[in-house]
């Protein structure tokens, strides 16, 4: 698809319902592990735990036939080599993804050379890594400054030898996002990154907007108001309860 310059999409499910819609539509299906703020309720990422992303990514995955699924490594689950391996092993054995997908920067290129090398397909995150941070609002874009490109523009051709089969770039500069994507044979999957990287991927519950965050980041695109919805329905279904018309004669046995 890089080749063809086809865009590659991908969005992120956690559950069987949005598995089974996405499927066959998006390129590549993400359970990712903003599950922890979007399900989990949680300020940030840092406390999505392996059995989490375990639970999630079989429920994704088992209804999941068409689409290439990816599973994120939680915080502090590759700070190693020998961490890294055997809780990839554990999280592909479980789910059955095709992919995992790590946050990167220069410290851990040899954990993505050492799981590359055990036949672990690996998804390296550069640019914005949420994990670094405990408060999102304190998240900017990266790559203006001239040393901060060339860092990412080595670091992506570093991750593409180790055997990373894709680079996720998050909120990474115009500019430095066409270098990257043009210096690179493997594919960039852009978060934030214009729409010179290979293909997109957002949030699911961002598009749909699920979550109304009142400052949203400004790559964030909403293409429906499914909170207005559901608000809707439950208004209605209190309505109906409390003046009866709910159940009728219809919805009774
Ligand atoms: O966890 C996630 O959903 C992600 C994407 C936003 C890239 O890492």
């Amino acid at each position: 698809m890089k080749k063809n310059k086809e865009p590659i999409t991908c969005l992120t499910a956690y559950s069987k319902p949005i598995a089974k819609i996405l499927d066959g539509k998006v390129d590549l299906i993400l359970i990712g592990d903003s599950l922890g703020t979007t399900i989990y309720g949680m300020d940030n990422t840092r406390g999505v735990t392996v059995e989490m992303m375990k639970n999630h990514g079989k429920a994704v995955v088992m209804n999941s036939k068409f689409s290439m699924t990816i599973v994120d490594m939680p915080y502090k689950t590759y700070r190693n080599k020998n961490e890294a391996l055997k809780n990839a092993r554990e999280i592909l054995a479980f789910t059955k993804a095709d992919f995992i997908k790590i946050e990167t920067d220069k410290k851990n290129v040899n954990v993505v050379k050492h799981l590359t090398k055990n036949r672990v397909k690996v998804i390296s995150h550069i640019g914005i890594t949420p994990q670094k941070f405990s408060d999102f609002s304190k998240i900017k874009s990266v790559g203006k400054k001239i040393k901060d490109e060339n860092n990412l523009i080595i670091l992506a051709k570093e991750l593409e030898n180790a055997g990373s089969k894709m680079i996720v770039l998050e909120c990474i500069n115009t500019d430095v996002s066409r270098k990257i994507t043009s210096n690179l044979s493997i594919p960039t999957i852009g978060i934030g990154s214009s729409k010179y990287c290979d293909g997109q991927v957002l949030v699911i519950d961002d598009i749909l907007n699920l979550n109304s965050i009142s400052k949203k980041p400004k790559f964030i695109k909403s293409y429906t108001n499914i909170e207005k919805n559901i608000t809707r329905a439950v208004n209605t279904f209190i309505r109906e309860v409390k003046n009866k018309t709910y159940p009728s004669k219809k919805h009774s046995y």
